[in-house]
């Protein structure tokens, strides 16, 4: 199964200048606790964006239109969502992390939706693919907890396809 993972601002704000306009450690906890165990999928940027290189304890998968992009040996480099089927058994919940252009390639395939709503007004310049929430079922909602590391308020969600 497919599932995104993803935390969004107002006007659906995911990413500006290459990184995250926001710092809530508390999302990038539950990001870890969600993906760990799981392969996650993502774009060239996305990846580029990590600081220390590939997620542990994950499957890396990165998917660029450069098949000589350069990736670690535990890295898997796909140019094709079709070739996600020989890394990644039916049965497993592949999370698809972004950016725009991979959550759109995505959005046809996707049962689970993981989201950090954020409710604060971030500039950005990379916005979240428009969503059918019509074809999903909220199955969990958590505020998060705000603190002087997670100043901005937060609601983590859960949706089910229907
Ligand atoms: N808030 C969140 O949850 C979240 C999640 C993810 C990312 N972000 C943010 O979003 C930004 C990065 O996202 P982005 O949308 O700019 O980039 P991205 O989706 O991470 O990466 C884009 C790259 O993916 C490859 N790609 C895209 N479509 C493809 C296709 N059809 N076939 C093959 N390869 C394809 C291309 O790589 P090549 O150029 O190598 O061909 C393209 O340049 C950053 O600011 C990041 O921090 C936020």
């Amino acid at each position: 199964m497919i599932s995104f993972v993803w935390a969004e601002s107002k006007h659906h704000i995911i990413g500006v200048d290459g990184h995250l306009p926001w710092k809530l450690p508390n999302d990038m906890k539950r990001f870890k606790d969600v993906t760990t165990g799981h392969p996650i999928v993502m774009g060239r940027k996305t990846y580029e964006s990590f600081p220390n290189g590939p997620l542990p304890n994950r499957l890396n998968i990165v998917i660029s239109r450069n098949p000589d992009y350069p990736v670690p040996e535990s890295v898997v480099l796909l140019t094709d969502k079709n070739q996600l089927s020989q890394y990644v058994q039916p049965t497993e919940e592949a999370m698809v992390i972004g950016g725009e252009g991979i959550f759109k390639m995505f959005v046809d395939d996707v049962d689970r939706l993981y989201l950090t709503e954020i409710d604060h007004d971030f500039a950005g310049d990379t916005k979240m693919v428009e969503i059918d929430y019509n074809k999903f079922k909220l199955t969990e909602k958590k505020e998060g907890t705000v603190d002087e590391r997670n100043i901005y308020p937060y609601t983590f969600k859960t949706y089910d396809k229907i």
